[in-house]
C-alpha cells in the first residue's frame, strides 16, 4: 500500500468514527421526553409568550388571560404524573412524602395561574406582578427539590 492509500484509509476510518460520535450526540440531545416533561415545557412556553405580548394592544388582557389559562391546563396535566427522580426512590415514607409534596407545589402552582388569569381578566396589573413572583418562587422550589439535573 502507497503513502497516498494508507492516509485515505486512515481518514475514511477517522470519518467514521467522527459520524459515530455526532450520532451518539444527536441521539443524546433527542432522548425521548417524560410525559410531564411535555407537559412542563407547554407550561413554559405559556408564560413565556406573556413577555411578548404589548399592553398597547387592544386584546392584551384577553391574550394574557388566555395563555395563562393554557399554562394552567398544562400544570393541571403534569399532577398526573411523578417526577422521574421520584419514582426511582425506594418504596418507604420518604418517598410517599416526596410524592405528596410535589403534588402540593403542583397544585399551589395551579391555583397562582388561576388566579392569575383572574388578575388579568380584571386588568390588576399589580396583582400579576405579585402572582407571577409566586410562581416563580413555587418552581424554584419545585426544581430545587424534584427535578434531577440535565
Ligand atoms: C410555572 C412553574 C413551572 C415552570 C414554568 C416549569 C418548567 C419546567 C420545564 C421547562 C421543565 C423541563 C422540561 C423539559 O425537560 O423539556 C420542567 C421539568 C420539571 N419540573 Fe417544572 N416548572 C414549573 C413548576 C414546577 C413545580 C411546582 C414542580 C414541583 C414538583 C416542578 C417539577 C418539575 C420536574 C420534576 C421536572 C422534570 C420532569 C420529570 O421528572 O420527568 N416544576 N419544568
Amino acid at each position: 500500500m502507497n503513502i497516498k492509500r494508507v492516509k485515505l484509509f486512515l481518514g475514511t476510518i477517522a470519518l467514521g468514527f467522527i459520524g459515530t460520535a455526532s450520532a451518539v450526540a444527536d441521539h443524546h440531545g433527542d432522548k425521548e421526553k417524560t410525559p410531564m416533561q411535555k407537559e412542563f415545557k407547554i407550561v413554559s412556553s405559556k408564560l413565556k409568550y406573556l413577555r411578548k405580548l404589548d399592553k398597547e394592544d387592544k386584546g392584551y388582557y384577553a391574550d394574557a388571560a388566555k395563555a395563562v389559562r393554557e399554562a394552567g391546563a398544562a400544570m393541571l396535566r403534569t399532577m398526573a404524573y411523578s417526577p422521574s427522580m421520584v419514582k426511582e426512590m425506594p418504596d418507604g415514607d420518604e418517598k410517599s412524602i416526596a410524592l405528596a409534596d410535589s403534588r402540593r407545589l403542583m397544585g399551589l402552582t395551579y391555583a397562582i395561574l388561576c388566579e392569575m388569569e383572574v388578575a388579568y381578566l380584571k386588568k390588576d396589573d399589580k396583582l400579576v406582578r405579585e402572582l407571577s413572583k409566586k410562581w416563580k418562587g413555587l418552581k424554584k422550589e419545585g426544581h430545587k427539590k424534584y427535578k434531577a439535573d440535565d
